[in-house]
């Protein structure tokens, strides 16, 4: 028992130190709306579309906030951008939905 909480503790302090710097959390809520615009989007390819954009598109430049841009935005530069990451359509796809849902999306 003594060791499970240990280790609960070390994984706690893991994921906060090697958490991005843009700490997002996505929720049900972002899920419930991705759903209704994007057939097929879960939570699961939310954060599959989140720990993409940060493994493919912070190697040249800074990763911007998913709410700095609108989703007409984010469709052009994730366009322009899929090639420079070669990175597949699949793969596109749930980036731009990750940036689209969490960048319109008010904290819930
Ligand atoms: C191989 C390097 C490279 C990769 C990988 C890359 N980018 Fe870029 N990105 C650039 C360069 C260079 C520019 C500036 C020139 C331009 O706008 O075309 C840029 C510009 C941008 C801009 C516009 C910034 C502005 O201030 O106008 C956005 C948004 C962007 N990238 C998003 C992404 C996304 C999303 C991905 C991942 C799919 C990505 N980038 C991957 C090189 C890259």
């Amino acid at each position: 028992m003594k060791n499970k909480i240990f280790t609960a503790c070390i994984v706690a302090i893991v994921m906060v130190a090697c958490a991005p710097k843009q700490i997002i959390t996505i929720t049900d809520v972002h899920a419930a709306k991705a759903a209704t615009k994007y057939p097929g989007a879960t939570l699961a390819s939310l954060q599959e579309g989140k720990s993409m954009y940060e493994g493919n598109c912070g190697k040249c430049h800074g990763l911007k906030k998913p709410s700095a841009y609108n989703e007409e935005q984010w469709g052009k530069h994730v366009a322009r951008m899929a090639p420079k990451a070669k990175i597949d359509k699949h793969t596109e796809d749930l980036i731009l939905q990750y940036l689209v849902i969490v960048g319109s999306s008010t904290k819930p």
